[in-house]
């Protein structure tokens, strides 16, 4: 695998690795011509998953040529996709998941863990839209081994035309339900009310009403919708609700949430992804907008921001421990905003030492909770600075007796205000036939 690195920061968003090709062909059968159509739709809503730092690292190859069925009909059961078998008449496709490594946050060894769930996210959302309109997956194969997902085997697809700097991750194979015309499920409501989650869904980083969230509402949440790339995931959620838990995690963002600014390069990488306005994040389909961290700003305290937060501002004033002073601000003003919130929301995968496939389906098993949350009316806002560095991870566990390895912590609650959406590349950006 290639390891280009992420592109210039503020350059406007590129295909990826390799040429877009087209999904549709005029050869293809009634069956493929159907799962073009619903494989872009669902494309449309997967797109609107969240990612680190809006980053977006996600690709997904459409097994379409022989070998290229072939190949992934052996990752999935061991056989080959042969013209004489059920599978050769077309009951199956097959869709790739990768990591686009060019797109990939590299600055912490953390990012390995967050580049993996934002890709499951975005894989569970693509699967169930497309079981909502009839598509359902009838076998998942996982790569096997660590967290690193260059590393990653037993998920590429040898001798087709996958593109080199995406890294396979998992395999799934699925069949029309009602034969070549897949039927939606219950005339196609599932997918309005799937589309209208994630179009509802969002980081929303404004304070939230301090009224509890009843516990009834709390343990809805904690069932995964039971569809595809969640099924299994082996992952403990954890919401802290009490005064006393919520004050010791106010305190703990208080006194660490601003590490990331002592952290040359992790900032550095993090203000690549900072647009100064609307119009440049708008243009750029990724990162986010100073007015998303930060709230509405005028004119001259957007270009003071942008002058105080620069990682040069920061290298030539580091003498002075400039870095310290704006990391610990930042870190009071997150800690005022976490204080007051109703339950922080905590996730974990059960093994200590998390494989890659443990990262994908707890990205999953994510998509599954943040959109019914969303339906129920709540807002998340992660705060993952504290699973960003080992001995941070470590004593945030330990101060809240979270099990296992957590993953995901946010703040959870009744938002008061919307929050503008953050920009997207294009759909189809990363989907390839191969
Ligand atoms: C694994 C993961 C970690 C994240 N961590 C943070 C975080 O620490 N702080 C934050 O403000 N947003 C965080 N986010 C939210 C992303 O910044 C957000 O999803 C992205 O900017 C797109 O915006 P949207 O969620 O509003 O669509 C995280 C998202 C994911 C998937």
């Amino acid at each position: 695998m290639t390891t280009d690195r992420a592109r210039a920061p503020g350059a406007p968003a590129a295909p990826a690795s390799a040429d877009p090709a087209d999904l549709t062909d005029p050869a293809d059968s009634a069956h493929s011509t159907g799962f073009a159509a619903a494989l872009r739709e669902a494309a449309r809503i997967a797109v609107l998953s969240p990612s680190s730092h809006n980053c977006q690292p996600w690709a997904v190859a459409w097994a379409r040529s022989e070998v290229s069925r072939v190949a992934a009909a052996r990752v999935v059961d061991g056989e080959a996709d042969g013209p004489g078998g059920g599978r050769g008449d077309g009951t199956y496709q097959y869709l790739v998941l990768g990591l686009d490594r060019s797109r990939e946050l590299r600055s912490l060894p953390a990012h390995a863990v967050e580049m993996l769930l934002s890709c499951g996210l975005y894989w569970q959302l693509l699967l169930r839209a497309l079981e909502a309109q009839g598509w359902t997956v009838d076998a998942l194969r996982f790569a096997d081994g660590p967290l690193d997902a260059g590393a990653a085997r037993g998920a590429e697809l040898p001798g087709t035309t996958w593109p080199r700097s995406w890294a396979a991750l998992c395999v799934a194979r699925l069949r029309g339900r009602g034969g070549a015309e897949a039927q939606p499920t219950n005339g196609g409501a599932e997918l309005r009310a799937l589309r209208a989650a994630a179009r509802a869904r969002r980081t929303n980083r404004a304070p939230y009403l301090p009224q509890p969230v009843r516990p009834a509402l709390l343990d809805g949440l904690l069932a995964p919708s039971g569809c595809a790339a969640a099924r299994d995931a082996a992952v403990t959620v954890r919401h802290l609700t009490s005064g006393a838990d919520r004050a010791v995690f106010a305190d703990f963002v208080a006194e660490h949430g601003g590490r990331d600014f002592s952290h040359r390069e992790a900032w550095r990488e993090t203000h690549a992804f900072l647009r100064a306005d609307r119009a440049r994040a708008d243009a750029s389909g990724d990162g986010f907008a100073l007015d998303q961290l930060f709230g509405p700003l005028s004119w001259p305290s957007r270009q003071a921001l942008r002058a105080a937060l620069a990682p040069a501002t920061m290298r030539l004033l580091g003498p002075v421990r400039y870095d310290r002073f704006v990391g610990r601000r930042l870190a009071h003003g997150l800690a005022r905003m976490v204080r007051p919130t109703p339950v922080v929301v905590a996730m974990s995968f059960d093994r200590t030492e998390p494989t890659l496939a443990d990262a994908v389906k707890g990205g999953a098993r994510l998509a599954d909770y943040w959109l019914c949350a969303t339906a129920a009316g709540l807002a998340l806002h992660p705060v993952s600075v504290v699973l960003q560095h080992e001995d941070l991870r470590a004593a945030f566990q330990s101060a809240l007796r979270i099990p296992g390895r957590a993953f995901f912590v946010s703040r959870l609650g009744w938002p008061v205000t919307e929050f503008p959406c953050s920009p997207r590349r294009p759909a189809d950006a990363n989907l390839r036939r191969i």
